[in-house]
């Protein structure tokens, strides 16, 4: 994974099975600071993309993380999902924990080109990742790929820290200090709309719009659901 500013390569070895508890267990899915009432934490924003892909959609959950949890919570809710983290040390853990999930989930670089054709999936979930890729790459590379393999009319998932710059937090998890790139949202919706990919508006109280929320740590982030055109 090259040069890190946030080391979040050895962080991920380290604590792929803490990680993977703290996922498991919900400790930083409870949200403050929501912009959307309906927005209360990390089952509100499954809840709302199972809505969006009918079950039995094909999806990819880009950077998985340690355990795969929401690959295996799509997959027992009747999705043909897969999931994909840089990671092997995370995808190991998936299996260990899931092995119903095992060939459904595979070490990949989102800095690099996603090994699957044009429109290859119905939705594709980003949580918490790019956060961790250089801005260049997540806007020349990373954000055109989730375009390209979304079919027209898929659903884009997408959860990035907010702000500008890099952020140092200590993680009490994780007794260590984590940092982020962040992302302002205007830029990444000028991107994703440069892309084909428009936000979902918030209608009849359902998720939908831009929308913020902070997490345990606590970190500012955006949540958004765009739809591919076409
Ligand atoms: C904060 S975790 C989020 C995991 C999961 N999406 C979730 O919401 O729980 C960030 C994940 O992104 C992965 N990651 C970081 N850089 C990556 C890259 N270039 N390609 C693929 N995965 C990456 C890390 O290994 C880690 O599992």
């Amino acid at each position: 994974m090259g040069q890190r500013i946030d080391y979040s390569e050895s962080f991920y070895r380290r604590h792929a099975q803490r990680y993977a508890e703290v996922s498991h267990k919900y400790i930083q899915s409870v949200y403050s600071n929501v912009s959307h009432p309906a927005l209360r934490g990390d089952a509100d924003v499954m809840e709302r993309m199972q809505e969006l892909a009918p079950v039995g959609s094909r999806g990819l959950d880009a950077g998985c993380g340690a355990g795969a949890r929401d690959v295996f919570l799509f997959w027992q809710a009747g999705y043909d999902i897969y999931g994909v983290d840089a990671i092997e040390e995370n995808i190991e853990e998936a299996r260990r924990l899931h092995p119903e999930i095992a060939r459904r989930v595979s070490v990949a670089d989102l800095r690099e080109p996603i090994n699957h054709p044009d429109a290859s999936f119905d939705f594709l979930i980003c949580n918490a990742v790019i956060q961790h890729i250089e801005p260049d790459i997540v806007m020349g590379r990373t954000l055109p790929e989730f375009a390209r393999v979304l079919r027209p009319g898929g659903v884009l998932q997408l959860v990035f820290k907010v702000g500008k710059g890099i952020a140092t937090l200590y993680d009490r998890d994780y007794s260590a200090d984590r940092s982020f790139h962040l992302y302002g949202a205007d830029e990444v919706l000028e991107r994703l709309s440069e892309l084909g990919l428009h936000v979902i508006p918030a209608e009849h109280g359902k998720l939908g719009g831009v929308m913020y929320f902070a997490d345990t740590k606590p970190a500012n982030h955006c949540l958004l659901y765009a739809r591919k055109s076409g």
